[in-house]
């Protein structure tokens, strides 16, 4: 009999979600006779897989992944809130969380599924490697623009969020200069700072605050004074979502059950703390969303459909555990319990941080 691969994307959406499933659709049904079952709404999809959603859990086969590959989003539909371990039903909330992992299982096995590639982050892979050691043959791909992953050199979406972000702050540049304003721009990236510091050096922004390096107010009000005393009566300050001061935490919301805590305000309290100790017309810009939408660049498009041909590749050797990677230049595989090890963040003396501090980027630690 065929072999039966469920492939699902779990987390936040990305470009280049649909790249992977087209790749991985296409190898192995066309070179291994697998079936797959595109399972919709991430583990939504197998915690009720009676066909709740819009479109449902449906088989899949190389005529439906045709023309997927430049779309953004994910044709299965994802979900962050959907961790079968710490599971709130969408229908009934009152009830809190639970653990459902074991009616995963069950479904796992009704559906005589013989593996499943799971296209996540790293909430994402740590799920995986639960199930893994409950007994379900599982195959991770790495996704997010956040690229906080450790195990991979690059995961695919973060370089369009970082174009997007880039396009979006020179925009923002023309009316700065025009108006004789400071702007403030808030990106994504939660605990790591990738997306602001490489979008910040692409657009060359005045100042990038990072999480990873806390801030102090004053250094980014001398950065504006001082710019402005040279003539240049405007400045770009870009915010990681992440971003907190030296004696704070992150700006954010309460974490709700079933949850992940939604950081939120980073950018607009950074106007409201300059506002007190510099005299600046200040505005602050939140890219928010925009940043997971549209077309994959061709870096992501590329990376993703690799990613889809190895992980295909590890279902058909039924060497499952495994997550794909980029390192140095190659896609390699690593086990998922060695993958979830360790996030990759900024490292303050690193090159890049260092390029941005030669070239005159102030990060507020100065
Ligand atoms: O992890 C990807 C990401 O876009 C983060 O950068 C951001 O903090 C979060 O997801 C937003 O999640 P949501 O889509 O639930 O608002």
């Amino acid at each position: 009999m065929n072999k039966r691969i469920a492939i699902m994307t779990g987390g936040g959406d990305c470009p280049g979600l649909n790249a992977v499933i087209r790749a991985a659709v296409k190898v192995g049904s066309e070179l291994y006779d697998m079936e797959f079952l595109g399972i919709e709404d991430a583990f939504h999809g197998l915690v009720d897989p009676s066909a709740r959603m819009p479109h449902g859990n449906r088989w899949l086969t190389s005529a439906d992944v045709r023309n997927v590959l430049a779309r953004g989003g994910t044709i299965l539909g994802t979900s962050n809130r959907s961790d079968p371990f710490h599971y709130v039903d969408p229908e009934n909330k009152s009830k809190g969380e639970q653990d459902v992992s074991a009616r995963v299982l069950q479904n796992f096995r009704d559906l005589k599924l013989d593996g499943l590639i799971s296209i996540g982050g790293d909430g994402s892979m740590k799920i995986a490697q639960r199930f893994f050691e409950l007994g379900m043959p599982i195959v991770g791909v790495p996704k997010t623009i956040d690229n906080d992953l450790g195990a991979t050199d690059q995961t695919f979406g973060f370089d369009t969020a970082v174009s997007i972000a880039m396009e979006a702050i020179d925009r923002l540049r023309d009316t700065a200069e025009s108006h004789d304003r400071v702007m403030l721009v808030e990106v994504m990236g939660r605990d790591a700072g990738w997306i602001a510091l490489h979008a910040g050096l692409a657009s060359g922004a005045d100042a990038i605050l990072l999480p990873e390096i806390p801030y102090a107010l004053p250094a980014i009000a001398n950065m504006i004074r001082k710019r402005s005393e040279r003539g240049q009566r405007y400045s770009i300050v870009v915010v990681a979502e992440g971003a907190k001061p030296k004696d704070g935490d992150v700006s954010a919301l309460e974490k709700k059950p079933g949850e992940m805590r939604r950081l939120i305000g980073a950018a607009e309290r950074v106007a409201t703390g300059l506002a007190q100790i510099v005299d600046a017309d200040m505005r602050v810009t939140v890219l928010g969303h925009v940043q997971r939408g549209g077309s994959p660049t061709n870096f992501d498009r590329i990376l993703a459909t690799r990613f889809g041909h190895a992980a295909a590749e590890l279902c058909a050797k039924n060497d499952y555990g495994k997550m794909v990677a980029l390192r140095d230049g190659n896609i390699i595989s690593i086990t998922i319990q060695d993958a979830i090890a360790k996030a990759k963040l900024v490292d303050k003396s690193s090159q890049l941080v260092q390029t941005a501090r030669a070239t005159g980027v102030v990060f507020g630690d100065e």
